[in-house]
Protein backbone atom coordinates (compact mmCIF):
# COMPACT_ATOMS: atom_id res chain seq x y z
CA UNK A 1 0.00 0.00 0.00
CA UNK A 2 1.52 3.15 -1.16
CA UNK A 3 0.54 6.72 0.47
CA UNK A 4 0.75 9.35 -2.39
CA UNK A 5 -0.64 13.22 -2.25
CA UNK A 6 -2.94 12.36 0.77
CA UNK A 7 -4.81 8.94 -1.13
CA UNK A 8 -3.58 5.62 -0.32
CA UNK A 9 -3.51 3.54 -3.57
CA UNK A 10 -4.28 0.43 -3.30
CA UNK A 11 -2.35 -2.10 -5.66
CA UNK A 12 -4.02 -4.97 -4.27
CA UNK A 13 -5.86 -6.92 -7.33
CA UNK A 14 -6.83 -9.88 -4.96
CA UNK A 15 -10.90 -10.56 -5.14
CA UNK A 16 -12.13 -8.61 -1.88
CA UNK A 17 -13.92 -11.43 0.47
CA UNK A 18 -15.86 -11.15 3.33
CA UNK A 19 -12.52 -12.61 5.57
CA UNK A 20 -10.83 -9.53 4.33
CA UNK A 21 -13.13 -7.00 5.16
CA UNK A 22 -12.31 -8.95 8.29
CA UNK A 23 -8.60 -8.56 7.79
CA UNK A 24 -8.92 -4.94 7.24
CA UNK A 25 -10.70 -4.03 10.44
CA UNK A 26 -8.25 -6.12 12.32
CA UNK A 27 -5.62 -3.94 11.01
CA UNK A 28 -7.22 -0.39 11.06
CA UNK A 29 -7.52 -0.38 7.14
CA UNK A 30 -10.74 1.84 6.31
CA UNK A 31 -13.32 -0.20 3.90
CA UNK A 32 -14.63 2.06 1.32
CA UNK A 33 -17.76 1.06 -0.47
CA UNK A 34 -20.00 2.79 -2.67
CA UNK A 35 -23.36 2.08 -4.88
CA UNK A 36 -23.66 0.87 -8.15
CA UNK A 37 -26.30 -0.12 -10.41
CA UNK A 38 -25.47 -0.36 -13.82
CA UNK A 39 -22.27 -2.41 -15.69
CA UNK A 40 -20.40 1.21 -17.18
CA UNK A 41 -20.33 2.94 -13.77
CA UNK A 42 -19.97 -0.63 -12.05
CA UNK A 43 -16.71 -0.84 -14.33
CA UNK A 44 -15.35 2.42 -13.38
CA UNK A 45 -15.24 1.66 -9.51
CA UNK A 46 -14.50 -1.32 -9.58
CA UNK A 47 -11.64 -0.50 -11.16
CA UNK A 48 -10.53 3.10 -9.24
CA UNK A 49 -9.79 0.51 -6.32
CA UNK A 50 -13.20 0.42 -4.65
CA UNK A 51 -13.58 -2.37 -1.73
CA UNK A 52 -17.11 -2.79 -1.53
CA UNK A 53 -19.74 -2.02 -4.81
CA UNK A 54 -23.74 -2.08 -2.82
CA UNK A 55 -26.42 -2.52 -5.77
CA UNK A 56 -28.84 -0.46 -3.30
CA UNK A 57 -32.53 -0.53 -3.61
CA UNK A 58 -31.60 2.92 -3.61
CA UNK A 59 -31.87 2.02 -7.35
CA UNK A 60 -35.86 2.78 -6.58
CA UNK A 61 -34.96 6.35 -5.84
CA UNK A 62 -31.78 7.40 -8.17
CA UNK A 63 -32.25 5.15 -10.92
CA UNK A 64 -36.08 5.09 -11.14
CA UNK A 65 -37.08 8.49 -9.51
CA UNK A 66 -39.70 6.95 -6.58
CA UNK A 67 -39.67 8.95 -3.75
CA UNK A 68 -38.95 5.89 -1.17
CA UNK A 69 -36.86 2.24 -1.80
CA UNK A 70 -40.09 0.00 -1.40
CA UNK A 71 -41.12 0.06 -4.96
CA UNK A 72 -38.34 -2.22 -5.59
CA UNK A 73 -38.94 -6.20 -6.33
CA UNK A 74 -36.63 -9.32 -6.58
CA UNK A 75 -36.69 -9.31 -10.27
CA UNK A 76 -35.39 -5.31 -10.45
CA UNK A 77 -32.58 -6.32 -7.83
CA UNK A 78 -31.97 -8.85 -9.91
CA UNK A 79 -31.65 -6.94 -13.38
CA UNK A 80 -29.14 -4.66 -11.16
CA UNK A 81 -26.93 -6.93 -9.55
CA UNK A 82 -26.16 -8.90 -12.84
CA UNK A 83 -25.84 -5.26 -14.70
CA UNK A 84 -22.92 -5.30 -11.89
CA UNK A 85 -21.46 -8.55 -11.61
CA UNK A 86 -21.04 -8.19 -15.14
CA UNK A 87 -18.42 -5.79 -14.57
CA UNK A 88 -16.86 -6.21 -11.31
CA UNK A 89 -13.43 -8.18 -10.98
CA UNK A 90 -12.18 -7.41 -7.54
CA UNK A 91 -14.72 -5.47 -5.23
CA UNK A 92 -16.83 -7.52 -2.66
CA UNK A 93 -20.34 -7.08 -4.42
CA UNK A 94 -23.41 -6.58 -1.92
CA UNK A 95 -26.87 -6.74 -3.15
CA UNK A 96 -29.99 -5.63 -1.06
CA UNK A 97 -32.88 -7.72 -0.56
CA UNK A 98 -35.53 -5.48 -1.43
CA UNK A 99 -38.67 -4.57 0.98
CA UNK A 100 -41.06 -7.40 1.08
CA UNK A 101 -38.49 -10.46 0.22
CA UNK A 102 -37.50 -11.62 3.92
CA UNK A 103 -39.40 -9.46 6.78
CA UNK A 104 -42.41 -11.82 6.61
CA UNK A 105 -42.33 -15.35 6.25
CA UNK A 106 -38.41 -16.71 7.20
CA UNK A 107 -38.92 -19.74 4.76
CA UNK A 108 -39.69 -17.52 1.76
CA UNK A 109 -36.49 -15.02 3.05
CA UNK A 110 -34.31 -17.54 1.92
CA UNK A 111 -35.83 -18.43 -1.77
CA UNK A 112 -35.90 -14.84 -1.99
CA UNK A 113 -31.83 -14.75 -1.19
CA UNK A 114 -30.93 -18.00 -3.26
CA UNK A 115 -32.68 -16.23 -6.13
CA UNK A 116 -30.47 -13.51 -6.13
CA UNK A 117 -27.52 -15.51 -5.49
CA UNK A 118 -28.12 -17.91 -8.04
CA UNK A 119 -29.13 -15.16 -10.78
CA UNK A 120 -26.28 -12.44 -9.82
CA UNK A 121 -23.42 -14.97 -8.85
CA UNK A 122 -23.03 -11.55 -6.51
CA UNK A 123 -20.71 -12.32 -2.62
CA UNK A 124 -23.09 -11.51 0.05
CA UNK A 125 -26.70 -9.83 0.57
CA UNK A 126 -27.89 -6.90 2.94
CA UNK A 127 -30.73 -7.01 4.79
CA UNK A 128 -32.73 -4.08 7.26
CA UNK A 129 -33.36 -4.74 10.86
CA UNK A 130 -32.26 -6.70 13.98
CA UNK A 131 -34.36 -8.80 16.50
CA UNK A 132 -37.49 -8.58 14.01
CA UNK A 133 -35.56 -10.35 11.03
CA UNK A 134 -33.68 -12.66 12.68
CA UNK A 135 -35.25 -15.78 12.13
CA UNK A 136 -34.66 -15.14 8.04
CA UNK A 137 -30.71 -13.83 9.10
CA UNK A 138 -30.35 -17.20 10.56
CA UNK A 139 -31.56 -19.24 7.74
CA UNK A 140 -30.53 -17.59 4.82
CA UNK A 141 -26.97 -17.84 6.76
CA UNK A 142 -27.49 -21.23 7.08
CA UNK A 143 -28.12 -22.06 3.72
CA UNK A 144 -24.39 -20.26 3.09
CA UNK A 145 -25.33 -16.81 1.92
CA UNK A 146 -23.58 -14.25 3.28
CA UNK A 147 -25.71 -11.40 5.22
CA UNK A 148 -24.30 -7.62 6.04
CA UNK A 149 -26.70 -6.17 8.44
CA UNK A 150 -27.99 -2.43 7.89
CA UNK A 151 -29.18 -0.70 11.31
CA UNK A 152 -30.04 2.85 12.31
CA UNK A 153 -32.30 4.78 9.72
CA UNK A 154 -33.66 1.63 7.90
CA UNK A 155 -35.29 3.61 4.29
CA UNK A 156 -37.60 0.30 3.62
CA UNK A 157 -39.07 1.56 7.22
CA UNK A 158 -40.18 5.24 6.55
CA UNK A 159 -43.49 4.90 6.46
CA UNK A 160 -42.75 3.67 10.51
CA UNK A 161 -40.82 6.66 11.25
CA UNK A 162 -42.47 9.08 8.92
CA UNK A 163 -39.10 11.09 8.77
CA UNK A 164 -35.46 10.30 7.41
CA UNK A 165 -34.33 12.23 10.78
CA UNK A 166 -31.09 10.78 12.72
CA UNK A 167 -32.26 7.65 14.42
CA UNK A 168 -31.40 6.36 18.15
CA UNK A 169 -30.77 10.04 19.35
CA UNK A 170 -32.84 8.54 22.71
CA UNK A 171 -31.16 5.63 25.16
CA UNK A 172 -34.06 3.47 24.25
CA UNK A 173 -33.37 3.30 20.98
CA UNK A 174 -29.74 3.92 21.04
CA UNK A 175 -29.79 0.19 23.41
CA UNK A 176 -31.93 -1.59 20.91
CA UNK A 177 -29.57 -0.80 18.18
CA UNK A 178 -26.37 -2.00 20.24
CA UNK A 179 -28.84 -4.89 21.12
CA UNK A 180 -29.58 -5.71 17.37
CA UNK A 181 -26.09 -5.12 16.29
CA UNK A 182 -25.21 -7.97 18.81
CA UNK A 183 -27.39 -10.44 17.85
CA UNK A 184 -26.62 -9.58 13.59
CA UNK A 185 -22.87 -10.59 15.03
CA UNK A 186 -23.75 -13.77 17.00
CA UNK A 187 -25.90 -15.22 14.24
CA UNK A 188 -22.94 -14.69 11.66
CA UNK A 189 -23.31 -11.59 9.44
CA UNK A 190 -20.09 -10.30 8.25
CA UNK A 191 -20.38 -6.65 8.61
CA UNK A 192 -22.77 -4.08 9.48
CA UNK A 193 -23.78 -0.93 8.21
CA UNK A 194 -24.97 1.85 10.46
CA UNK A 195 -27.32 4.95 8.99
CA UNK A 196 -27.60 7.92 10.15
CA UNK A 197 -26.76 7.85 13.94
CA UNK A 198 -25.03 9.65 16.28
CA UNK A 199 -21.41 9.33 15.95
CA UNK A 200 -20.92 8.34 19.71
CA UNK A 201 -23.04 5.87 18.86
CA UNK A 202 -21.82 4.18 15.99
CA UNK A 203 -18.07 4.43 17.84
CA UNK A 204 -19.44 2.52 20.34
CA UNK A 205 -20.77 -0.10 18.38
CA UNK A 206 -17.72 -0.33 16.20
CA UNK A 207 -15.50 -0.82 18.87
CA UNK A 208 -17.49 -3.73 20.59
CA UNK A 209 -18.28 -5.63 17.26
CA UNK A 210 -15.09 -7.87 16.02
CA UNK A 211 -17.01 -8.03 12.33
CA UNK A 212 -16.26 -3.99 9.90
CA UNK A 213 -19.24 -1.78 10.82
CA UNK A 214 -19.69 0.89 7.51
CA UNK A 215 -21.11 4.08 8.19
CA UNK A 216 -23.68 6.68 6.37
CA UNK A 217 -24.24 9.26 8.25
CA UNK A 218 -22.53 7.84 11.11
CA UNK A 219 -19.39 9.58 11.69
CA UNK A 220 -15.66 9.35 11.60
CA UNK A 221 -15.01 6.39 14.23
CA UNK A 222 -16.46 3.41 12.33
CA UNK A 223 -14.42 0.74 9.88
CA UNK A 224 -15.22 2.06 6.31
CA UNK A 225 -18.03 4.68 5.01
CA UNK A 226 -20.79 4.05 2.17
CA UNK A 227 -22.36 6.83 0.13
CA UNK A 228 -24.65 6.45 -2.54
CA UNK A 229 -22.80 7.14 -6.19
CA UNK A 230 -24.98 9.54 -7.32
CA UNK A 231 -24.80 11.96 -4.56
CA UNK A 232 -21.10 11.80 -4.06
CA UNK A 233 -20.59 12.52 -7.82
CA UNK A 234 -23.37 15.71 -7.54
CA UNK A 235 -25.68 14.06 -10.49
CA UNK A 236 -28.69 15.10 -7.51
CA UNK A 237 -28.33 18.77 -6.68
CA UNK A 238 -31.54 18.70 -4.12
CA UNK A 239 -30.19 16.18 -1.75
CA UNK A 240 -28.15 17.50 0.12
CA UNK A 241 -27.82 15.87 3.87
CA UNK A 242 -24.77 17.02 6.04
CA UNK A 243 -23.20 14.12 5.55
CA UNK A 244 -22.72 14.14 2.26
CA UNK A 245 -19.71 14.85 0.68
CA UNK A 246 -19.95 15.97 -3.22
CA UNK A 247 -16.65 14.33 -4.76
CA UNK A 248 -17.45 16.20 -8.28
CA UNK A 249 -20.47 18.14 -10.03
CA UNK A 250 -21.50 15.89 -12.32
CA UNK A 251 -24.92 17.72 -12.91
CA UNK A 252 -23.48 20.61 -14.50
CA UNK A 253 -20.85 18.72 -16.24
CA UNK A 254 -22.84 16.19 -18.27
CA UNK A 255 -25.53 19.36 -18.22
CA UNK A 256 -23.03 21.44 -20.30
CA UNK A 257 -21.85 18.94 -22.47
CA UNK A 258 -25.24 17.97 -23.36
CA UNK A 259 -26.19 21.80 -23.88
CA UNK A 260 -22.55 21.69 -26.45
CA UNK A 261 -23.81 18.56 -28.35
CA UNK A 262 -27.55 20.50 -28.72
CA UNK A 263 -25.70 23.50 -30.19
CA UNK A 264 -23.46 21.78 -32.78
CA UNK A 265 -26.30 19.66 -33.63
CA UNK A 266 -28.28 22.65 -34.60
CA UNK A 267 -25.53 24.97 -35.88
CA UNK A 268 -24.75 21.88 -38.45
CA UNK A 269 -21.10 21.58 -36.37
CA UNK A 270 -21.74 18.23 -35.91
CA UNK A 271 -20.83 15.95 -37.58
CA UNK A 272 -17.80 17.23 -39.10
CA UNK A 273 -16.19 15.89 -42.36
CA UNK A 274 -13.21 13.48 -40.05
CA UNK A 275 -16.64 12.17 -38.36
CA UNK A 276 -18.37 10.96 -41.39
CA UNK A 277 -17.91 7.75 -43.48
O1 LIG B 1 -29.67 1.37 -0.77
C1 LIG B 1 -28.63 1.95 -0.44
O2 LIG B 1 -28.01 2.68 -1.22
C2 LIG B 1 -28.16 1.79 0.93
C3 LIG B 1 -27.07 2.71 1.40
C4 LIG B 1 -27.67 4.01 1.74
C5 LIG B 1 -26.30 2.12 2.53
O3 LIG B 1 -28.65 0.96 1.64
Amino acid sequence: MEQTKGYISNDDKRKVTTHRLLEMKQRGEKISMLTAYDYSMASVIDQAGMDVILVGDSASNVMVGNTTTLPMTVDQMIYHGKSVMNAVKRAMVVIDMPFGSYQGNPVEAVSNAVKIMKETQADCLKLEGGKEILESVQRILSAGIPIMGHLGLMPQSINKYGTYAVRAQDEEEARKLIDDAHLLQEAGCCSIVLEKIPATLAKKVAEELTIPVIGIGAGPHVDGQVLVMHDMLGLNKSFSPRFLRRYANLYDVVSEAVQMYINEVKSSDFPSQEESY
